[in-house]
């Protein structure tokens, strides 16, 4: 199998690309602003004001950058964040020592070494890595997954619908909407048609907004009460 490769996205930040895939694993017109936008602002901030404690649950663990944003971004409103991931491939530590999200974000030595204990923190196995942040990595296939009403928020980070179709599929929609409490939210990078569909067949109510740079349109995913 070809290795990993370390890349440099736009605004200066690491991503990882996979060969297998085809399939970078953020925006290559800047990973920290993509996950800035799409899964911060549409997603975590708008429940930041309004709960103390927040579910989040994310697809696709890999590089830990939305991890690491969403435990700055809570702290910094003294809100606790019960995280968890499903990862089929976890990244190896040759890999994760590479990528450079502590630093561009200024988080000092503090900030890398949070990053690098979300990595190298057990999976399978939920863990309180900071007072304000439980940790539950999982390393499964995300069509397994299936969970009832436990999540206010969801990071829908699969790979593109072109390299991975079977994640994007009405069965893992259903399980996704199966998975949110009522008035819970999805966000996803993807505004592609059959998936926007697919959504609407599992029962979300769906909104277009704006996309990071160099992407048109991105979707939040809205469980009605
Ligand atoms: C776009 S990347 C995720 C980026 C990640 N959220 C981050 O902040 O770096 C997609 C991830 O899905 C993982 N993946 C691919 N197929 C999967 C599957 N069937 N089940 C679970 N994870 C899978 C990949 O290994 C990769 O880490």
């Amino acid at each position: 199998m070809q290795p990993l490769q370390v890349v440099s996205t736009s605004d200066g930040s690491s991503s990882v690309y996979n060969p297998v895939f085809d399939g970078y694993y953020h925006s290559r017109h800047g990973a920290i602003q993509e996950s800035e936008h799409v899964f911060m602002a549409a997603g975590l901030n708008q429940l930041l004001l309004q709960q103390k404690h927040i579910n989040v649950l994310e697809i696709g663990f890999g590089t830990g950058l939305n991890a690491l944003l969403t435990y700055y971004h809570a702290r910094q409103n003294g809100v606790v964040i019960h995280y968890t991931s499903l990862e089929k491939f976890p990244l190896d530590e040759s890999v994760y020592t590479e990528l450079n999200y502590a630093a561009q974000l200024q988080l000092g030595e503090e900030g890398q070494r949070f990053f690098l204990d979300l990595h190298k923190e057990k999976w399978n196995t939920e863990v309180s890595l900071r007072p304000d942040f439980i940790l539950h990595k999982r390393q499964m296939d995300i069509q397994d997954f299936s969970a009832p009403e436990q999540f206010e928020l969801i990071y829908f980070d699969a790979f593109a619908p072109t390299a991975q179709p079977e994640l994007w599929s009405d069965a893992v929609f259903v399980a996704m909407y199966h998975a949110l409490r009522p008035g819970g939210i999805l966000v996803t990078y993807c505004a592609k048609g059959e998936v926007k569909r697919a959504m609407k067949r599992a029962g979300f109510t769906l909104e277009a907004l704006p996309g990071p740079p160099g992407k048109r349109e991105m979707t939040r995913a809205l469980k009605i009460l």
